[in-house]
């Protein structure tokens, strides 16, 4: 069966070992094996010598002769500086290279993923190749046994992830598209790697906010609290609503003190409260789904509200516990190191956003059983994670490091989403908030021109599928392939880019290279038995190139999963279509005597393409 160790794995444990053979009396030397990106060179170096020889007995410093007969030391000539230091530079560099011949010499007899023995040119560093024979026989394998057997392997069983999570009665802003882009990309990378995924949609559907809603309705609507029209209003108008009932509710004491009385009615679990908000988040939930039914996004909703019957006994528990402390009437929790408190109760009795956080996490620990929880969420909200896991870890929800139950827990904080003139993003129907829905219309229909310009005759229902495709997935790429962390514009101009890093170039590469695999016409491709019987054969150099990269592939998964940072996966997918490229340019395919053999590469590249693809949300297209 296949080797599922990634190289960089197989060659480090190979140095490891060597190094601690080698220089036993040197404890805690981690090898360090890493691409040069010099293909020149080598594929990879490793450059531990440097550092070891470091740790080592020095050479004795060259001296010059003492003066005859004087105190005063004798005065080097700068020529004779010169030369001193370039005798001690020799003394480095000599022992830097018995170091590594060393560690050489300390390796197994046999590494078969290695062309020849690992070398030195003189120096440091030790230089070494990936086998070609060996580099071919694992592409044709992942062909032969499935792209699955890439997927890294983790120590985790179940991840919980909390993403997307917009505001009842609110418009979903680019925040939480943001959000929904990121968290599904996480989520179905988990998935990839065989966890059992949770997707949580954590929507702000409790709060104070509604019993001034719920109030406004009564008094305002024809139909009263009962008004069942509700339901069926679009989040613009809801968000109008919103708005009315805020302004009746800062100007008018009177309606506020009934306001206020509606949130009693409703937490106290009054019926026509109750279905008053139900309806209210009926509609909400209904225009967040047809968001998420556009962009192919899956996500359970276990808002606020499902929280809301755990706060009493939970506040409860945290004083029994004693890390409750009093701040003017206001129930707080202390965080070591962090300038505010967690305020779990307010001095009227009411419960917080953080109070609904610290009752989730708890949830999503005990009885949801994660051992991973993942939030997504702007990077303004990561100051109030830090208290939600501080707090969960003194209330003794988060078991510690050494606890074999001790779960990972990130929160996965992003950067703001601005206009292409790098202002707030504005739709073209104007208004105060960005309507997502126009967002997506518009990447679809700038997709549908640019695929009618290249077929003329494509029917209606390909070109729907089509520039569905196209135009969601350049809206979800340009978001990954930034650093989580950066502040981008959404400009439609450049993600809809036929020639940069976008979307839209790579779906084309992609149909262009099922386009080859179609042309060669050859059913023994598509049926797999091609990939058991031919093999493939690295000759030349950008055959070689591309086959390092494409083995590189759990490696760019493993630095994504190391910091939650998709863009580390739009990197590696460019990088491939751009190593195709130069294969494709440099070696014909149909016809030539290593038909068999570059037909397999071919369809590697295309398999691990779609399942870039699949990971990053994109639907991949096969014709251009
Ligand atoms: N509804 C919140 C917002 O719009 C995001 C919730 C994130 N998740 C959480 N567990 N706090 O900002």
């Amino acid at each position: 069966s296949m080797q599922r160790t990634t190289f960089r794995e197989m060659v480090h444990q190979a140095f490891q070992g060597a190094i601690e053979r080698a220089f036993p009396d040197l404890p805690n030397q981690q090898a360090v094996v890493a691409p040069t990106g010099n293909p020149k060179i080598a594929d990879y170096q490793c450059n531990n010598a440097m550092i070891i020889s470091g740790r080592l007995p020095q050479p004795p410093k060259e001296k010059p002769a003492p003066a005859e007969n004087g105190q005063e030391k004798p005065k080097l000539s700068k020529a004779e500086q010169k030369k001193l230091k370039a005798a001690e530079q020799e003394a480095r560099n000599k022992l830097q290279n018995k170091v590594a011949q060393q560690i050489i010499d300390a390796l197994p007899e046999s590494l078969p993923m290695i062309a020849g023995r690992p070398a030195t040119a003189g120096g440091a560093f030790i230089n070494m190749r990936v086998d070609t024979a060996w580099m071919g026989q694992v592409v044709q394998s992942m062909l032969v046994e499935g792209i699955d057997k890439w997927a890294p392997r983790l120590p985790h069983k179940r991840a919980v992830i909390d993403f997307s999570s917009p505001n009842v009665a609110k418009e979903m802003h680019v925040g939480h598209l943001r959000s929904t882009i990121l968290g599904d990309t996480l989520a179905r990378t988990l998935e990839y790697c065989g966890l059992e995924v949770v997707r949580l949609n954590h929507v702000g559907d409790w709060g104070t906010q509604f019993g001034m809603l719920i109030q406004y309705i009564a008094e305002s609507r024809p139909g009263g609290i009962n008004d069942t029209n509700i339901e069926h209003e679009d989040l613009g108008q809801l968000q109008a609503l919103y708005k009315k009932s805020k302004e009746r509710f800062d100007a008018d004491p009177e309606f506020k003190e009934r306001a206020k009385a509606a949130v009693g009615r409703l937490q106290g679990g009054d019926a026509e409260c109750l279905q008053a908000w139900q309806r209210i988040c009926k509609a909400s939930r209904q225009a967040f789904q047809a968001v998420y039914d556009r962009l192919g996004v899956k996500l359970e909703e276990r808002g606020e509200s499902f929280y809301n019957p755990f706060l009493a006994s939970l506040v409860e528990e945290l004083a029994g516990q004693g890390i409750i402390e009093d701040s003017n009437g206001a129930k707080v929790v202390w965080v070591e190191g962090q300038e505010n408190p967690l305020i779990v109760q307010k001095a009227d009795g009411a419960f917080l956003y953080g109070t609904t956080d610290l009752a989730a996490i708890r949830h999503r620990l005990q009885t949801e059983k994660g051992d991973w929880l993942i939030y997504v969420t702007d990077l303004g909200q990561a100051g109030h994670f830090d208290l939600v896991f501080g707090s969960a870890k003194k209330a003794g929800f988060i078991l510690p490091k050494d606890d074999p139950g001790h779960p990972r827990i990130d929160h996965v904080g992003f950067g703001l989403v601005l206009g292409a003139d790098g202002k707030r993003i504005r739709t073209r129907s104007g208004g105060d908030n960005v309507r997502l829905s126009e967002l997506l219309d518009e990447a679809k229909e700038r997709c549908q021109t640019t695929i009618k310009d290249r077929r003329e005759d494509i029917g209606e229902e390909e070109l729907d599928m089509a520039s569905s495709a196209m135009g969601y997935g350049a809206i979800k790429y340009a978001d990954l392939k930034n650093h989580r962390t950066t502040n981008y514009k959404f400009d439609f101009d450049a993600m809809c880019d036929l020639k940069g890093n976008t979307a839209v170039y790579l779906l084309y590469a992609h149909a262009r290279i099922a386009s080859i695999v179609r042309k060669a016409d050859r059913p023994e491709v598509s049926d797999g038995s091609l990939a058991k019987s031919a093999s493939i054969d690295l000759e030349h150099p950008a055959e070689v190139a591309l086959a390092l990269h494409l083995i590189r592939f759990p490696e760019a998964l493993e630095d994504m999963l190391e910091d939650l940072t998709p863009n580390r996966l739009t990197e590696y997918l460019y990088i491939l279509s751009d190593k195709f490229n130069t294969f494709y340019t440099n070696c014909h395919v149909i016809g030539e005597a290593q038909e068999d053999s570059r037909l397999l590469l071919v369809q590697s590249v295309a398999v691990v393409m779609r399942q870039c693809f699949h990971l990053l949300g994109l639907t991949p297209l096969y014709r251009i």
